[in-house]
């Protein structure tokens, strides 16, 4: 049975993972520590990956911990009810993950130094991935079919409100020293080059093998099988019919999906919305 949603501040939010009292005070009153590393995307974007690749290289390669710690142990969700709690008994740095757009998103973020990495992906592989992702939870209503799906996430109506505004919203921080932006199509073709500057913004050296071990351990086929990195831990409570974040891993597979019509009316939203930004900030563009 589906739950219905946790609405704050006009964003749906899952309720089997959100609370809204406890979301109100996360975003009123947590503390972020300067030395904390925050993980930052739209969902379905490479959240998961990303935080793969970052505690391999705090780990300079040695997977033990990506093999015996659950992701959201490693790197706990912010505004998740589970999370929150882990976070705020942490001591030293810590590595969190969020999905909150910058209006929601602690305040105390904007006077820190902390570190932040902001994932992009093609908006269309992103509605695709969470097409087939949410549609095996119990966290979002079913759309049953992929036309009202597309339809709600051109207007925001799903969980984490609009692509658009999230990522025009967080873009605003690009010029900032303490925030990095990475692309999913950039890890994708040259994965070994992004791990090499996710190493240059925190200040981290890998020798090769170090670096070469990252990229093993961090690869879609390793993690695939990675019990600790695939979801298959995930309970009956959330899951349904067969939960894969696993998917494809691949660019551009919304084209075996959208229609010509589809395409078109995206492009057109696309455009709408993200104008104004510099040639060459979206590379799928
Ligand atoms: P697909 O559904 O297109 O396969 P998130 O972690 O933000 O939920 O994003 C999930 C998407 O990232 C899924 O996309 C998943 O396959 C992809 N992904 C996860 N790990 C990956 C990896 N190591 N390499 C490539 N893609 C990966």
């Amino acid at each position: 049975m589906m739950s219905e949603y946790t609405w704050f501040e006009g964003i749906a939010f899952p309720t089997l993972a959100v609370q809204k009292e406890q979301l109100e005070d996360i975003c009123n009153t947590f503390v972020v520590k300067e030395e904390d590393l925050i993980i930052l995307t739209y969902p379905k974007s490479g959240t998961n990956w990303l935080i793969e690749i970052v505690c391999l290289i705090q780990k300079k390669g040695d997977p033990t911990w990506v093999q015996s710690v659950p992701t959201w142990d490693r790197s706990p969700w912010l505004e998740t009810s589970y999370g929150h709690p882990l976070l705020i008994n942490k001591e030293g740095p810590r590595l969190m993950s969020s999905h909150l757009p910058i209006h929601l998103f602690p305040k105390s973020l904007f006077s820190s130094k902390a570190k932040v990495i902001y994932v992009i992906r093609n908006p269309r592989d992103v509605l695709i991935s969470g097409y087939f992702f949410w549609g095996k939870t119990n966290l979002v209503k079913d759309p049953e079919s992929l036309e009202t799906y597309f339809e709600w996430f051109l207007k925001g109506n799903v969980v984490y409100g609009s692509w658009f505004e999230h990522v025009r919203g967080w873009l605003s921080m690009r010029e900032c020293d303490n925030f990095l932006v990475l692309y999913y199509e950039d890890m994708k073709k040259d994965t070994k080059g992004t791990i090499k500057k996710i190493c240059d913004f925190l200040g981290k050296k890998l020798g090769p093998d170090e670096l070469e071990l990252v990229l093993k351990y961090s690869s879609f086929q390793v993690m695939k099988e990675n019990n600790m990195s695939n979801f298959s831990l995930i309970g009956d409570d959330v899951v349904t019919n067969g939960l894969q974040l696993m998917r494809k891993g691949t660019t551009g597979d919304w084209k075996n999906h959208f229609t010509v019509a589809q395409a078109e009316a995206f492009d057109k939203v696309f455009q709408e919305k993200m104008a104004g930004f510099p040639p060459g900030m979206f590379p799928w563009e």
